[in-house]
Order: C-alpha cells, then structure tokens, then sequence
C-alpha cells in the first residue's frame, strides 16, 4: 500500500499557482539530471565525437547515420540524442541559411576532449564513473544513512571500494585506466605551468600512484630523479620500470619510502581525517629521513576555492564530495580543513598554487 496519504483537491490561488509550478518544474529537473549523464554516455559508446572528428568537418544528419553502428528502426531517434547533447554543449548545430542543406553537426572543446585519439581524453574516466559497478551504490545512500556501513558502496557490494578491485579485474583495470587518463592530463599542465616544483629534487614516491602515469611522465621530464611508485600489490602488478623509476606494490599506511618529495594526486580526498593523517605522518617519516627536509606535493580539490557566482564549478565539487561519501571514506575540504589535517600531522607550513581548474597543487613542508 503506498505511504502517501489521500488529499482532497483543493483549488490555488493565481499567484500561488506560478510559484507551485516553477517548483514543480524545478524538481522535475532535479529527478532528470541523471540523463545528462546517460546521454553522453551513450554517445561516447556510439561513438559519435568520433565519427564527427573522423569526418574532417561538421557532418550532417545522413551523413551520421551512414556511419553509425545503430540498428536501422533506431535512426529517427538520433536527432533527439543530438539536440539534447547541443543543449548540454557537447555538439553545436551550423545551420546552413539561406539554402535547404540539413544542419551540421560539429564537436566543442568538450567532446574534443572525449576524443578516443586525443592523448589528454576523459574517456575512461567517464565510462569508469558511469558504470554500473560505481553508480548502484547510489541506490543504497539511503539504507547507508540508517545502517552502520563504512560506505553506501560496502552497503551495495558487501565489500569496501579498495577490496572489491583486488577481487575483480575488471572494476581494477576500467578504474586504473581512468585514474590514468585523467593523470596524463594533470601532469601536462603541471609540468607545462609549474615544472618548478620538482626543481632540486633527487627522488619522488608517488603514493597511490596507480599503474605509474604521473610518475613516467616526471620520470622521463627529469631524467636525473629517482622515480617510485607505490600502490597496492595487485595495481602495480607487471608494471615495468626503467632506468631511473620502480614500482613497489605496498600499503601507505604501513611504510612509504624514503624520498626528497611525496606526490599524493587524489588520494587524501578518498580517506577520513583520521586516515589522511596517518598517510600524512607516514609521508612526513619519509621525507625526513636521513637528516633532509624535503616535502608533500598534494594534488586534490579545495572547495570554495571557486568564484561564488561560478555555479558549475561549486556543484561540480559538491558532486565530487558526494561521490567521496559514497564511494570511499572520504571527502572534499575547503583550506581551512586541509591545513588542519597537515598541522595535525606535524608539518609546519604549506603553499597553495591554483593551476588545475577544478584542484590546487599544495605544497606542505615539515
Ligand atoms: C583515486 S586513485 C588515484 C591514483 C593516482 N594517484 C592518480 O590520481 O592518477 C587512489 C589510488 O590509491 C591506491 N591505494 C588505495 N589504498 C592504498 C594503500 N593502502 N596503499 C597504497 N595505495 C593505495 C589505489 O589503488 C589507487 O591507485
């Protein structure tokens, strides 16, 4: 039976009724916003950037359905598709004036950057995100929020975000991959915009380094750094290093080795404070031994470092705090919540470089 109780019809007063309806209107946006996310998804899975980018200039409808591996019943619905990606910025429509030509479509900076050939594509990033493995445990926050599960994911799975990738190779690889396709493009524009803060270092662990992007990249820009990756045993396996990087497979709560810089690139937003700060003084043993100071290097989010009226940016970073709750035991911080953590783990002083967007390079030292 449903919970809901029975309401006589009442009438609403005109003014009331433009208020009632705006806010109607503004809910059902709300319970739809997954289909901005379902329809780029599908795109990418056809393949449309693509197929356009392919097509060497802006392509029309007929021209889209010839190349697209869609069954022939489906065709009518593909404009559909397309006005919701233009809407969203993903496609731009060229009308032809003045002529009966069809439209064209063409690509934005956005689906330029979905590309499957362009080397900084978020593609697997946003195939990882949206595969159902990551998003079911969005249909257990509420049970989550009544039970005494770690994570609405161990709610979902029965098991912790870290050991279901140990289990399954699959969940492994697709999250590896994004973490590295998203590493690419961070370490181009850290090495383009601020190569300075790797200047004077003879060696770098990068904790939770993942299969080693980040780290080949500093490796091969600085040839004379010893390069080290430590994540966990199953990540690292039969990964290669070269002359001047290595792999470790190991646990950052344990033992991270001795180095003149830590990198932590998205990790301490996957940890409780509790957690961040035994990473934390494990970095700090290592960055202080043998008599040296040297120190953290932490890529991560600050939130409210956006501009107030800059509303994507602020929701995006309340979308990744979220996902942190959900996911992991983790959460986005603003500054005052980082320095916290970093003085609560002994470093003395720390200096914020806003260069990523979205995330800030920090520099702590002890
Ligand atoms: C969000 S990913 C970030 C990967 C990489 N730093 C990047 O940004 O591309 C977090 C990483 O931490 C690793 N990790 C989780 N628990 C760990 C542990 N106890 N010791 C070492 N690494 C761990 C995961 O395997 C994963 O590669």
């Amino acid at each position: 039976m449903s919970s809901f109780r029975q309401h006589s019809f009442k009438l609403v007063p005109g003014e009331q009724a433009t208020e009632l309806l705006n806010a109607q209107a503004h809910i059902w946006n709300h319970i739809f916003n997954f289909i901005n996310s379902m329809s780029l998804k599908c795109a990418i899975q056809l393949g449309i950037p693509d197929i356009i980018h392919n097509h060497a200039k802006p392509m029309t409808l007929s021209e889209l359905l010839v190349a697209l591996p869609i069954h022939p019943t489906k065709a009518r619905n593909i404009p559909r598709l397309m006005r919701i990606l233009i809407h969203s910025g993903f496609f731009v429509a060229e009308e032809m004036i003045g002529n009966d030509e069809e439209e064209r479509y063409a690509l934005t900076d956005a689906s330029r950057l979905l590309l499957k050939e362009n080397p900084l594509s978020v593609t697997p990033f946003l195939l990882a995100m949206l595969d159902p493995v990551l998003t079911t445990p969005w249909q257990f926050l509420t049970a989550w929020f009544q039970n005494e599960d770690l994570t609405p994911f161990d709610t979902a799975h029965g098991q912790m975000f870290w050991d279901y990738g140990c289990h399954d190779p699959k969940l492994n690889n697709f999250f590896n991959d994004a973490m590295a396709s998203d590493a690419r493009l961070v370490i181009s524009v850290v090495i383009d915009k601020c190569s300075a803060v790797f200047g004077g270092l003879e060696s770098l662990v990068d904790v939770g380094g993942g299969t080693g992007t980040m780290a080949k990249a500093i490796a091969d820009a600085f040839p004379s750094m010893e390069c080290t990756v430590l994540d966990l045993p199953h990540v690292v396996a039969g990964s290669e290093g070269s002359k001047n990087l290595k792999y470790i497979g190991g646990d950052m709560f344990e033992a991270v080795p001795p180095a003149d810089a830590i990198l932590l690139k998205w990790i301490l937003h996957d940890w409780n404070d509790e957690e961040c700060v035994k990473i934390l003084r494990r970095c700090k043993e290592a960055i202080t031994s043998n008599d040296k100071k040297g120190k953290v290097i932490i890529i991560e989010m600050i939130v409210q470092n956006q501009k107030e009226d800059d509303k994507e940016s602020n929701e995006t970073q309340l979308f990744f705090d979220m996902l942190m709750m959900v996911l992991v035991t983790g959460k986005e911080r603003n500054e005052k919540e980082w320095a916290k953590l970093f003085f609560d783990a002994g470093f003395s002083d720390y200096k914020i470089t806003h260069i990523l967007g979205l995330r800030s390079l920090i520099q702590v030292y002890p």
